[in-house]
């Protein structure tokens, strides 16, 4: 049984976030769904593993609503626990990175603007991101941006293929502060077990984190993955491609470092 969610206040994150940037409820998600083969990739964390997100009821604008019914079918791709034909959902064939947890949208949006042959898969759960990132989405043109609103490692799991990914971004994804709490962390052994496995050799895995001891669970998880080659001794400098993001910027502000890190597929 996953594990009882922690009150919301447990996150650092949420309190600065004004009610229109609030996380919003989730779409349903197959919490009891049986887990699926695993392409013969390592074994799944399972149906029953620990979310890294917490399903909460806050503020949605009108226009993020309107932007999730008119646009998300034009955009978002269903979970199915099936693996996806990524050239089908793209309408091409080029190299296809993830970003799990986009939050409002804001970095996946530059960062799609910025390499225009690249397809970019969002994957977020709660429906103010989605929201913001259709609209981003329509008012930039972006055709290069698909979205899956679902649990990350469910995605990755059930629909990801293995060796397909040219990379991987997971920015500032929530540190989960407290002890009792670091179960939650996206960063764990069996997920980037699984998470190395659908990217291809050669692809890459870019984490950033504000949050110094999730920086220091990251690389020790991350160097001791055997499909994985660091980059930079330790942590790397900030690519050129990643611009500053939301939670880096109130990171920044209350002092926080930044930790960038780097990997390569095998
Ligand atoms: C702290 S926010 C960071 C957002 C953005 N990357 C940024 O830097 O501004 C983390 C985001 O990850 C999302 N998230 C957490 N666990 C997830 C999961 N398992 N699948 C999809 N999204 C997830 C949350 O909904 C939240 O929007």
């Amino acid at each position: 049984m996953p594990a009882a969610a922690p009150a919301p206040d447990d996150c650092p994150y949420l309190p600065s976030m004004t009610a229109a940037e609030t996380p919003q409820t989730p779409v349903p998600t197959t919490e009891a769904a049986a887990p699926t083969p695993s392409h013969g990739a390592p074994p799944s964390p399972g149906a029953s593993h620990i979310r890294s997100f917490v399903h909460r009821r806050g503020h949605i604008t009108q226009a993020q609503r309107d932007a999730l019914e008119r646009l998300l079918p034009l955009w978002s791709i269903p979970y199915r626990p099936q693996p996806l034909d990524l050239a089908q959902a793209f309408g091409r064939d080029a190299p296809t990175v993830l970003e799990i947890g986009f939050g409002m949208g804001e970095t996946t949006e530059r960062i799609a603007l910025a390499r225009p042959a690249e397809n970019f898969l969002g994957v977020e759960v709660f429906n103010a991101g989605v929201g913001a990132m259709l609209k981003r989405i329509e008012a930039s043109g972006l055709t290069n941006v698909r979205i899956i609103q679902h649990d990350a490692v469910e995605v990755v799991r059930d629909m990801i293929a293995p060796d397909t990914l040219a990379g991987v971004h997971i920015y500032f994804p929530d540190p989960w502060p407290k002890k009792r709490h670091h179960k939650r962390r996206l960063i764990q052994p069996p997920f980037v077990a699984l998470l190395a496995s659908r990217i291809a050799p050669g692809g890459y895995l870019h984490c950033a984190t504000d949050w110094q001891p999730y920086a220091e669970q990251m690389l020790d998880v991350l160097g001791a993955e055997p499909l994985l080659a660091n980059t930079c001794e330790g942590y790397a400098p900030r690519p050129d491609y990643r611009p500053q993001t939301k939670f880096e910027a109130r990171g920044l502000r209350l002092g926080h470092g930044v930790w960038d890190l780097v990997f390569r597929r095998r």
